[in-house]
């Protein structure tokens, strides 16, 4: 029994389908997160990157970002978080990772989805990117959106986790 107990746990572990769900998430907001929380079943484990971008300052610094989707992604036991920089596909091999996750809203990011599928496919074709669409009434929902409602006032309760919310709103004031 014990025998047969461990041949499983080691088939198991060589068959791990693990999936990279990368972006800038500045800030994390409940599209990302629900796209999080359906990648998670769909894989044994999934690891959340946060882009380092050195030419960009986000609202939230990158120690900032990983700690918040930490904290909101805490009852996912299978999804870890991390930052990276330079190249998705080297950060994939570094962490024997074979499955981008990207989610789409509509068609007007399927362009540039597909652009980066393609050139991450170029550049590993052991690579998959699996694309994911965006829950329905998550389709309108952008961090850069999200942003701009709570710089000028608007309400962004329901479109980031609560967690957030205060935040955001004072990072803008
Ligand atoms: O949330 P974003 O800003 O749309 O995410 C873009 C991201 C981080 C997925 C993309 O810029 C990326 O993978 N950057 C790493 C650099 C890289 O590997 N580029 C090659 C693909 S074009």
């Amino acid at each position: 029994m014990e025998t047969q107990q461990l041949f499983f746990i080691n088939i198991g572990r060589t068959n791990m389908k693990k999936a990279v769900y990368p972006g800038s998430f500045d800030p994390i907001t409940n599209g990302h997160l629900d796209i999080i929380e359906r990648a998670s079943k769909l894989f044994d484990e999934l690891t959340v990157a946060v882009l380092v971008n050195p030419d960009k300052k986000g609202m939230f610094d990158i120690d900032e970002r990983v700690d918040l989707i930490k904290k909101v992604t805490k009852q996912y036991d299978n999804v870890s978080v991390v930052s990276f920089n330079g190249l998705l596909i080297d950060f994939m091999n570094k962490n024997g990772i074979d499955v981008i996750v990207k989610g789409l809203r509509a068609v007007s990011d399927f362009e540039y989805e597909l652009q980066m599928a393609l050139m991450n496919n170029k550049l590993d074709a052991t690579k998959e990117t699996v694309f994911m669409m965006t829950s329905a009434k998550y389709s309108f929902l952008s961090s850069s959106a999200v942003k701009q409602v709570a710089k000028f006032g608007g309400c962004i309760k329901e479109l980031v986790p609560d967690e957030l919310v205060e935040l955001i709103s004072k990072k803008v004031k």
